[in-house]
C-alpha cells in the first residue's frame, strides 16, 4: 500500500518539481550527469571501433558512478541502475564484442527513461553522423534516426527500435560504421 502511495507521489513530483525547478541546481548537474553519460557512451563506442579496451573499460567507470538524479519515479530510477550495473559491467569485462552488445544495450536504458519522461533529445557540439545515430538510439528519436541512416543501407528500413538498436550492436561487432 505504502509502495503504491510512493510511486503515486512520484509521478505526481516529477513533472511539478521540474516546473518549479526551472533551472535550479538540480537540474543543472542533472544536465551535467547527462552530458557526462553521453560523452562516455560515445567513448566507449568509439573505443569499441578502435578495439581499445582499456578506453572501454574507463568509459565505463565514467558510467557506472554519477550524480543522483533527484526526484525521479521509481520506474525511472530503475532503467538509471540498469545504466550503472552495465557501466560497471563495462569496465571489466575483456571481450569486445561482449562490450559492443552490452554498450547497445546501455543506450537502450537511456532511451527507457527519456522516453518515460519525454525527454526531447539533445545532440553534443559538433556531432558527427555517428554521433547522431546513437544520440538517436539515446533518445529513441523517430527524426534523429531517419536524418542519420540515409546512406546506410544496413540501416534504413529498419522498422522497429529492437532492431535498430540491434543492427547499430552488430554493426559495431563489425567495425562497420
Ligand atoms: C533515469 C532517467 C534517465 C536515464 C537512465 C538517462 N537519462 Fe538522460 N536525461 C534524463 C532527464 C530527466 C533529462 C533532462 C534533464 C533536465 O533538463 O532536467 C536528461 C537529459 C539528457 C541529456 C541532455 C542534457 C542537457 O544538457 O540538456 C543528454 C545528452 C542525456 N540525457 C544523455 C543520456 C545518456 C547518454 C544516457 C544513458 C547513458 C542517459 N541520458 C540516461 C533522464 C535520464
Amino acid at each position: 500500500m505504502w509502495m503504491l502511495v510512493g510511486i503515486a507521489c512520484d509521478l505526481l513530483v516529477w513533472p511539478s518539481t521540474e516546473h518549479e525547478l526551472g533551472v535550479s541546481s538540480d537540474q543543472e548537474l542533472r544536465r551535467q550527469s547527462m552530458t557526462d553519460h553521453q560523452i562516455a557512451v560515445h567513448r566507449a563506442r568509439d573505443a569499441v571501433i578502435a578495439q581499445d579496451l582499456d578506453g572501454v573499460h574507463r568509459a565505463g567507470e565514467g558510467l557506472a558512478v554519477g550524480h543522483d538524479v533527484r526526484g525521479l519515479p521509481e520506474a525511472a530510477r530503475r532503467t538509471l541502475q540498469s545504466v550503472r550495473e552495465a557501466g560497471a559491467e563495462l569496465a571489466r569485462l575483456s571481450d569486445l564484442d561482449q562490450a559492443a552488445t552490452l554498450l547497445v544495450e546501455l543506450t537502450a536504458s537511456c532511451a527507457r527513461c527519456h522516453t518515460m519522461l519525454d525527454v526531447p533529445p539533445k545532440l553534443p557540439a559538433q556531432a558527427t553522423q555517428r554521433d547522431l545515430l546513437w544520440t538517436a538510439l539515446e533518445f529513441r528519436s523517430e527524426e534523429l534516426w531517419e536524418d542519420a541512416a540515409q546512406g546506410d543501407p544496413a540501416l534504413l528500413g529498419l522498422r522497429y527500435w529492437d532492431d535498430r538498436v540491434l543492427a547499430v550492436g552488430l554493426r559495431l561487432q563489425g567495425g562497420a560504421f
